[in-house]
């Protein structure tokens, strides 16, 4: 979900409704806003996206404050009721919440038995326990100080009271929120693309603190109300990077920005006599690690999986590579001097942030390595590897994916050189030939969009194999293709397809297998015969120099541990392809958020 808020001096809804535009990768199932005048609160909510809530906004309603949210369901089924704002009983106050309340059920029977609730939802509760605990102490902020201390899980919230207009109150734990300043107006927001439209100076703000927020100031404190000073920062986003431009989708625009953010990275990491330019303490960290964890979600699960080929060829350090939501109820046995590698797109991801929030209380080292310098997991690591790859807005990973993998090269290639290995191995060198292969892949769109319509359009189900690193981009190529297309997909092993999922070929059932590997040529290509003999419709996906007669696309040859970078283009433009044959929305599939900032 996300958050905005604004008080000022000028119109708020225009202001309002752009942020959450910005903000609808975060959830796009239903959305509203509230805006605040002398005549009371106005509130407009709808199932469904901003566009549809900006028709439902009243054009003649003028007000110099408000808050808004666009929700991604967690309690309540996505609803016009169970739509943000929420309003408290008597109207007074109202609220935008993202996050999960735990103890909301503890809540509603400890303190508001006496109150009909509007909606399915544990924000409401927030709400209604506010104007609760303002009847007993009649001060605002104490009200809201004293509930959100009630709390249990992870909470940002921003509340409008009706009879005070000079104040947006907002508290956070675990979920992200900033405040941003301007000259004459603040403003909330939970990722500062938001409001980068108004500021680019923000604050940001910790795990249960609260903010004061009025129209020429803002008042930080911790729950028990001591003050704390914190200095501004300044958001180096481009408000051009998150403009579409010419293309018709951001995923489309960010498969082909994957040649510019490969060289970035080169140029980002290129230090002076082809040394690696990395900070010291991560090299050390690298080097103390008896073994490295890995700990992602998503795609970024699938570019560690990549990473530990990568690690552990280059730099001979075991690694292990954790899916996050797993990993922090059933830790496994740690070794005794593990280095944990975070790895996330967004860097707010709740469920690999209470993995860190975890290991840093059992005193590991952490590094992160994120797209977002600045957020959670960043800022709570001990260390950051900066992706460089430019907001990814699109709900399905490309670039960030893609990036990840190089960052992660990269890594292992410095480690290597630092314990003395003599590699065959210049990365920099061999991600330049990367970024030429990938442009040329994104020069044969006509080519991908020919194989998704030859082998994509009518079909219900389709199967990625491969084997060892081809495999991983498999995984990749078939979360890609279900979550834009709901095509329902399965990425396999070569060799493990024929121990059960056989049974689910029949005849026409599309099979993509990629054979970028020498050493497994030979065994995917019987894999495929296996499934062809069933009546499979193979597309196989090969590298130049291992490829066959009758193969249907052939990538170019690049350094067989960067295949990944290369072999995940076709299969990131067939699924945006199959998407679109579909007409499915490309970048905001259904029940999907980009950044997931609930466990
Ligand atoms: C969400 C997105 C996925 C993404 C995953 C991890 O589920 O829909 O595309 O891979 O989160 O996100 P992160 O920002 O941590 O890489």
């Amino acid at each position: 979900c996300g958050i905005v808020g604004y008080i000022g001096q000028n119109d708020t809804k225009e202001i309002l409704l752009k942020g959450l535009e910005k903000l609808e990768y975060r959830g796009y199932d239903s959305a509203g806003i509230a805006v605040q005048n002398e005549d009371g609160v106005h509130t407009f909510k709808v199932k469904g996206r901003i566009a549809a809530l900006r028709q439902a906004v009243d054009e003649n309603v003028y007000a110099p404050m408000g808050i808004g949210h666009t929700r991604w369901a967690t309690h309540g089924a996505p609803s016009e009721e169970n739509a943000h704002p929420h309003q408290s009983a008597s109207g007074r106050f109202s609220l935008v919440h993202n996050g999960v309340i735990e103890n909301y059920n503890e809540l509603r029977e400890e303190y508001l038995q006496d109150v009909p609730l509007k909606s399915d939802t544990d924000t409401e509760i927030i709400v209604q326990l506010i104007e609760k605990l303002h009847e007993k102490h009649k001060d605002v902020t104490e009200a809201f100080r004293q509930t959100v201390r009630l709390l249990k899980g992870s909470y940002a919230v921003a509340v409008m009271d009706r009879d005070n207009p000079d104040v947006i109150l907002v508290a956070k734990n675990k979920s992200p929120l900033l405040v941003g300043l301007g000259d004459g107006f603040n403003v909330v927001a939970s990722d500062s693309m938001a409001m980068l439209q108004v500021t680019n100076r923000f604050v940001e703000l910790l795990d249960q603190e609260i903010v004061i927020v009025k129209r020429n100031a803002i008042r930080i404190q911790k729950l028990d109300g001591t003050p704390v000073e914190r200095e501004h920062f300044i958001a180096e986003i481009d408000a051009d990077d998150i403009e579409k431009g010419t293309y018709p989708h951001f995923m489309l625009k960010e498969i082909d920005e994957q040649p510019f953010v490969i060289r970035k990275i080169i140029q980002e990491y290129q230090g002076d006599n082809d040394d690696i330019k990395l900070e010291s303490d991560i090299r050390q960290a690298m080097l103390d690690a008896d073994r490295v964890y890995i700990i992602a979600c998503g795609t970024s699960y699938h570019a560690g999986l990549v990473g530990k080929q990568m690690i552990e060829k280059l730099a001979k350090i075991p690694v292990e590579v954790h899916v996050a939501s797993e990993f922090s109820y059933n830790m496994p046995l740690l070794s005794e001097k593990p280095l944990f590698i975070f790895i996330s797109q967004s860097g707010e991801t709740a469920d690999s942030r209470a993995v860190l929030v975890q290991v840093k209380e059992m005193g590991y080292p952490a590094l992160t390595i994120t797209n977002v310098p600045g957020s959670t997991l960043s800022r709570e690591a001990d260390y950051t590897l900066h992706l460089h790859a430019g907001p990814e807005i699109a709900v399905a990973s490309t670039k960030a994916y893609t990036a990840q993998m190089a960052v992660l090269a990269i890594l292992a290639v410095d480690t290597a050189r630092a314990k003395g290995y003599e590699l065959d191995f210049d990365p920099m060198k061999e991600l330049a030939i990367v970024a030429n292969a990938i442009e040329a892949l994104c020069d044969q769109k006509d080519v991908m969009e020919g194989i998704a319509k030859d082998y994509l359009s009518t079909t219900r189900n389709c199967f990625f194999i491969g084997r060892g690193i081809d495999y991983y981009v498999g995984l990749e190529g078939a979360l890609k293709l279900k979550e834009i297309s709901y095509i329902q997909t399965e990425g396999f092993p070569g060799g493990e397809l024929k121990h059960g999922t056989i049974a689910l070929i029949e005849e026409g059932t599309p099979v993509i297998a990629l054979a970028t590997q020498e050493n497994v040529n030979y065994p995917i290509r019987s894999n495929v015969q296996e499934v062809v003999s069933r009546g499979a419709n193979a597309c196989i996906i090969s590298m130049k120099g291992l490829d066959q007669t009758d193969d249907t696309l052939v990538v170019p040859e690049v350094h067989d541990l960067l295949t990944p970078l290369v072999s995940v283009i076709p299969l990131q433009l067939i699924a945006y392809y199959a998407a679109l044959h579909r007409d499915c929305d490309v970048d905001k599939p259904r029940n999907l958020a980009k950044s997931v900032t609930v466990e």
